[in-house]
């Protein structure tokens, strides 16, 4: 098996996040999101500190709206999923308490996109009928890290996700929407927030889950489809939550994702060859932890430093693990 080469991976995010010109532009839309796959990935790896803590917290102040929504960016919309992003972030950089009163005014956000059906919609100027299982998890995940589940309708927020899931045993954009295991992830994870994963048929949803993973030992996101780097997030992650993570080869899918990993320059790709991207380098190192620490596979992570191992991750929040157990 090929070895994860950290001070490749950790050069590789810092230059994604501090480098200015083309790049950096073109993926403004989804910048909170890219700091937080950023630092979540250098935590993993032992490095949170390669990245300047002050700064990182300004910029996500920069982005904190009237509403109390946080955006991408400076000058756009603020949606869930960047406030998720954003308070993620502030947790890493153990920041949350500089919220402060402000803590109301984004849970009034969360609140102001729940539909009387208990599903959500993504910002407060979408459409009653656009709504998405990914955004339920948001709300939901948010509420959490902010100590305030119950802001919202919880029973609604269940019957909810109840109602995305397919004959198949998995969930989709929204009722009677194609299964798809980004939202599996998402619908499965709010029901773990929740403590409601019992509503959930396990072993019809479990079947489906290792059925994802193909001969070349990735797993792909849905049937027919090609397999790709973060469904080793998205869809481990899941069987972990339902404990049915035996079901599929480890070593195999390890060593897929050590295989997309770009021996040069250093990241993760979606698939061997491709080009590496934040998003994947912390979903592909996010599935590797969550590999070892489920299966004890022994991973030869090599660096500079001795006895380097990735942080345990916790499986629902896609945090460091030990930052949800000292709040
Ligand atoms: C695949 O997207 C992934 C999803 C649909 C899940 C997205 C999840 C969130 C926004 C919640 C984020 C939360 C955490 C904790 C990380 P895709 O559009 O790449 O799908 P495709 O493979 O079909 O193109
Ligand atoms: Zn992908």
């Amino acid at each position: 098996m090929k070895s994860l080469e950290v001070d490749k991976h950790v050069n590789f995010l810092v230059k994604a996040a501090t480098t200015r010109g083309f790049e950096w532009e073109m993926t403004e839309y989804l910048r909170m999101s890219g700091i937080y796959w950023s630092l979540t990935a250098l935590d993993l790896l032992g490095q949170l500190d390669k990245l300047p803590r002050e700064e990182m917290i300004a910029y996500v102040f920069s982005c904190l709206h009237e509403n109390g929504g946080f955006s991408p960016a400076p000058n756009h919309y603020p949606t869930i999923i960047y406030t998720l992003s954003a308070i993620q972030v502030l947790v890493i950089l153990k920041a949350l308490d500089q919220l402060g009163e402000k803590k109301e005014k984004v849970i009034e956000f969360v609140k102001s996109l729940q539909n009387t059906d208990g599903s959500f919609i993504g910002s407060p100027d979408d459409d009653e009928e656009e709504t998405d299982t990914r955004f339920s998890f948001c709300a939901v995940a948010t509420l959490k890290l902010l100590n305030s589940l119950n802001a919202i309708d919880l029973d609604k927020t269940v019957q909810h996700i109840k109602a995305c899931q397919n004959f198949d045993g998995a969930f989709g954009v929204r009722v009677g929407s194609e299964s798809h295991a980004g939202q599996v992830f998402c619908c499965v994870g709010t029901l773990a927030l929740l403590e409601k994963l019992d509503i959930v048929d396990q072993e019809l949803l479990g079947w489906w889950l290792a059925d994802r993973q193909l001969p070349c030992g990735g797993l792909n996101g849905r049937p027919m489809k090609k397999e790709d780097v973060c469904y080793s997030w998205w869809a481990l992650s899941s069987l972990v939550m339902i404990k049915k993570s035996a079901w599929i080869d480890h070593k195999k899918l390890a060593e897929f994702i050590l295989s997309a990993a770009d021996e040069e320059m250093g990241g993760i790709a979606d698939r061997p060859g491709d080009i590496p991207d934040p998003f994947h380098t912390l979903f592909g190192i996010a599935g590797l932890s969550l590999l070892q620490y489920n299966n004890n596979l022994e991973l030869d992570i090599s660096s500079s430093k001795e006895n380097v191992k990735l942080k345990p991750i916790d499986p629902v929040l896609c945090l460091p693990s030990y930052l949800l157990h000292e709040k």
